[in-house]
């Protein structure tokens, strides 16, 4: 294993540092075909893809979070409306068919069972416009869909997933765009400027892991606590989510992720000095929002941990510690903001002595139910 490991001490850790390479190889098609082509996610697409009316994304684990991510860029990009179910739950609930919605089904794996039945589900209720988002080529789900996009991250062997989820959330991102385009909703002008920021990505991502060495010195702080609490707004509420899932799996510490306007209906009863909360604060049009989240947290002296745009004006204050990510890159910004979230966790597991790449009574692919 240690030839394979290279320089790392864990696979988790080589493979959130492989995520600039995975992205640009799971973008490359898309920027080589020099626009967001229907044909990317296969050859029936431009059939399979016409006149859909709504969109039905089904997954389970960290791939349901990138399918909460898709939920914004295929709403407000494409113009259509998108549900989010995870899949043990669609699979024994009625369900409304519609000819013309597209069931899109994410997994890294391709074998998880819950995911494969939810959609011999929806097929079995007239849905027969199918997508496959997936990670290993052949695998089960994609055999059953009529299209796939399959992400190029290249195997993954930590239990918790890293890379596989930032590819297919471009996988996601190249749907929504393709969508819009089809449906007239994004104009060629638009599209140029989204392949830009897509062609850029990477490079931001690399911005995002330079910044181990700081993220590394806040898991300190993090190790001896119990609880933790995770705030984002909009796409970056399923990156909260995907924060508190990462460090729940592998430090073992309980973690929630909530959305930040949620905050004075619950958990801000639990905020007190011994339960850090991570706020996920990009530049963009709900920053004055989280920045009133902030004070809502220091008001009852809860410890700040902020991962904020280096465009968003934030500095450290007492109680505040500031990491600062790239500038905000746009609508790709989840995904710079998952690599921060991914490394709090691995370097929290690490000063806890964890099985990171294995940890107890979780499995990489869940095949029974
Ligand atoms: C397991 C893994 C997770 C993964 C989930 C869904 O719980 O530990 O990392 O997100 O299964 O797996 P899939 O292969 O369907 O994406």
């Amino acid at each position: 294993a240690s030839l394979e490991l290279g320089p790392y001490r864990h696979f988790m850790q080589k493979e959130i540092h492989e995520q600039p390479r995975a992205l640009s190889d799971t973008a490359e098609g898309i920027l080589d075909a020099g626009g967001f082509d229907p044909a990317l996610f296969g050859k029936d697409a431009a059939a399979v893809l016409a006149d859909v009316e709504s969109v039905q994304i089904l997954a389970c684990g960290t791939s349901y979070y990138a399918g909460m991510v898709a939920r914004y860029w295929i709403e407000d990009i494409a113009g259509l409306p998108c549900a989010v179910d995870i899949a043990s739950e669609y699979r024994y609930r009625k369900v409304i068919a519609n000819p013309k919605q597209l069931i899109v089904t994410i997994s890294q794996s391709g074998e998880t069972l819950d995911t494969m039945e939810a959609l011999k589900y929806a097929k079995a209720q007239g849905h027969d416009r199918t997508l496959s988002i997936c990670n290993v080529p052949e695998s089960a789900i994609p055999r059953a869909s009529r299209l796939v996009f399959y992400t190029r991250a290249g195997a993954e062997i930590g239990v918790a997933s890293t890379k596989a989820f930032t590819t297919q959330l471009v996988a996601l991102f190249a749907l929504a765009v393709a969508l819009g385009r089809q449906r007239g909703q994004v104009d060629g002008a638009r599209e140029a400027a989204l392949l830009d920021e897509l062609r850029h990505l990477p490079g931001s991502v690399q911005h995002a892991l330079n910044l181990e060495p700081q993220i590394a010195s806040w898991a300190a702080a993090f190790a001896p606590r119990q609880h933790a609490l995770f705030l984002g707004r909009g796409t970056h509420y399923p990156i909260a989510l995907e924060g508190a899932l990462k460090l729940k799996e592998i430090s073992y510490i309980h973690a929630e992720g909530y959305p930040a306007g949620e905050l004075k209906h619950g958990p801000l009863a639990l905020v007190d000095t011994q339960m850090p909360v991570v706020v996920i604060a990009p530049n963009d049009a709900l920053l004055e929002k989280v920045k009133s989240n902030i004070q809502e947290v220091r008001a009852r002296g809860g410890e700040m941990f902020v991962f904020a745009d280096a465009d968003s004006r934030f500095s450290d204050s007492e109680g505040v510690h500031v990491i600062r990510t790239p500038r905000h890159v746009g609508v790709l910004s989840p995904i710079v903001h998952a690599i921060p979230v991914q490394l709090l966790a691995y370097h929290t597991a690490l000063a806890r002595g964890t099985d990171v790449d294995k940890p107890r009574n979780l499995a990489k692919s869940v095949t029974v139910e």
